[in-house]
């Protein structure tokens, strides 16, 4: 047999390297690697002569069991899981530090012990009395919550084994768990590992509903081994700025729904409220139209949001290198766009400072974000505040086209519905619907030319 290999693994993003480096290879972290025990190899070839067991074939059809779920009792939580929990599974749940992840959770637990089912939440960050300090706080402390301060993935099962399983287990972090069928610190990729399989092993045998929190590294990905993302059955993520008000639940991964769904929340005194409609959450509802602003009817799942974009263009007299900042939208479609712009419509914005935000904390991830962005940017090249009035959505194509985008008639109904008159989309029609115009544009230049 041969001799087992040292392997260096990177914490934070699980890759393998055979010798120990500074910087991992693939993540390019600097001193992440660590050593971790030899795995044992066998034999790559099998004896089958004995040993293995037939398995059994089942048609695709055959009865089975309907999928159960329970409602977190928080419709928006619901909705961001395709429905509701279900028995047996496990959620990964991450987000930055402070965002309300624990929040959410207490309160969803809270929720499920009220209604006559068992929570169970297991705090390996803060000490039980923090915790109850907090359910003080959202006015929950007389739920029949199962609470405790605890890290040893031994002690928490060897209780919960005594007992009735729980409906909804959470493990508030997942990161501070500790298994001691394994060396190594807690937080640890083999570590992280090793708990969360123990802990699913344990859902899935018991039809617990099982949360796992998960911290999140600089880069916004869930730390430890990207197997814990292969391990869990849905990854959600809880996102927004933490000086704005608004929470966002998205799943990244579900293998009970569909992924589009979001839960939008807004963080109060009193904890997490529920927003069931969100679509006018994003606008700053300024009253004096300003340049450099653009309103983009988004849509998230089934909903439409009605977002705002702001650019903001600085020209610079010197020749220093211009900055670009964006938040809310990705920053290499922002240099492809203002390339387009240069190279399609003559604009120049090499000299120039470009600042985008999107309002509201939010993160646009739709392509149709493309026309009101760009409107956004002419609007304040030109210094010429848009129409308060109007829309824009459309996605640009490096040759200068505007691409037509899905859902365009939900956009356009919920722009009319909240009192926008026109919006601009992809087409080459101006089209009268009940209350919003449309006017359709092919190329850049066309928006350029409307604007400026
Ligand atoms: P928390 O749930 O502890 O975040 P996480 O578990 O994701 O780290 O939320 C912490 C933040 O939420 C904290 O900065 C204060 C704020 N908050 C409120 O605004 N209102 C509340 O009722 C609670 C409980 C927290
Ligand atoms: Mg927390």
């Amino acid at each position: 047999m041969a001799k087992p290999k040292r392997r260096h693994i990177c914490q934070a993003c699980g890759s393998v390297a055979t010798r120990w480096q500074g910087q991992c290879a693939d993540c390019g972290e600097w001193n992440t690697l660590a050593e971790e025990a030899p795995a044992t190899v066998f034999s790559i070839k099998h004896d089958l002569s004995s040993g293995g067991r037939p398995i059994a074939f089942e048609a695709l059809d055959a009865p089975g069991q309907v999928l159960q779920r329970r409602s977190t009792g928080l419709a928006e939580f619901d909705r961001a899981l395709g429905g509701g929990l279900v028995p047996g599974s496990a959620v990964l749940m991450g987000g930055d530090p402070g965002i309300g992840k624990s929040t959410l959770l207490l309160q969803a637990a809270a929720r499920i012990a009220q209604g006559g089912g068992s929570a169970v939440y297991i705090s390996g960050e803060e000490a039980a009395g923090q915790v109850r300090l907090r359910a003080d706080r959202l006015g929950l402390a007389g739920a029949p919550i199962a609470l405790a301060a605890a890290t040893s993935v031994r002690d928490i099962l060897t209780t919960l084994s005594g007992m009735a399983p729980p409906a909804l287990l959470v493990i508030d972090s997942i990161q501070t768990m500790h298994s001691d069928q394994i060396e190594g610190a807690p937080g640890t990729v083999s570590q992280v590992r090793a708990s969360a399989f123990e802990l699913i092993r344990y859902a899935k045998e018991n039809g617990v509903a099982l949360v796992l929190v998960g911290h999140v590294t600089k880069d916004g990905s869930i730390a430890g081994p990207r197997v814990l993302e292969h391990m869990v059955d849905v990854v959600m993520s809880f996102e927004g700025e933490r000086s704005h008000q608004y929470r966002i639940l998205r799943s990244i991964k579900n293998r009970f729904g569909p992924v589009d769904e979001i839960g939008v929340f807004a963080m109060e005194g009193a904890g997490l409220a529920e927003v069931g409609n969100p679509s006018l959450l994003f606008l700053s509802g300024r009253d004096q139209p300003v340049a450099g602003s653009a309103v983009f009817p988004a849509i998230e799942g089934t909903r439409p949001v009605l977002v705002e974009i702001q650019a903001l263009i600085v020209r610079l007299a010197s020749g220093a290198t211009p900055r670009r900042a964006v938040v809310g939208w990705d920053s290499g479609r922002l240099a492809m766009l203002l390339a387009v712009l240069e190279a399609r419509c003559g604009l120049n914005f090499s000299t120039a400072e470009v600042y985008l935000n999107v309002a509201g904390g939010y993160r646009l991830a739709d392509p149709a974000a493309d026309l009101a962005v760009a409107a956004a940017l002419v609007s304040a090249l030109a210094d010429k505040p848009l129409g308060a009035d109007a829309v824009w959505f459309g996605e640009v194509s490096l040759a200068g086209e505007i691409r037509n985008v899905a859902h365009a008639g939900v956009r356009l109904r919920e722009a009319a519905k909240l009192g926008f008159r026109n919006a601009y989309g992809p087409g080459d029609v101006t089209a009268k619907s009940d209350e919003a115009r449309l006017y359709g544009l092919t190329m850049l230049p066309n928006l350029v030319d409307r604007i400026m």
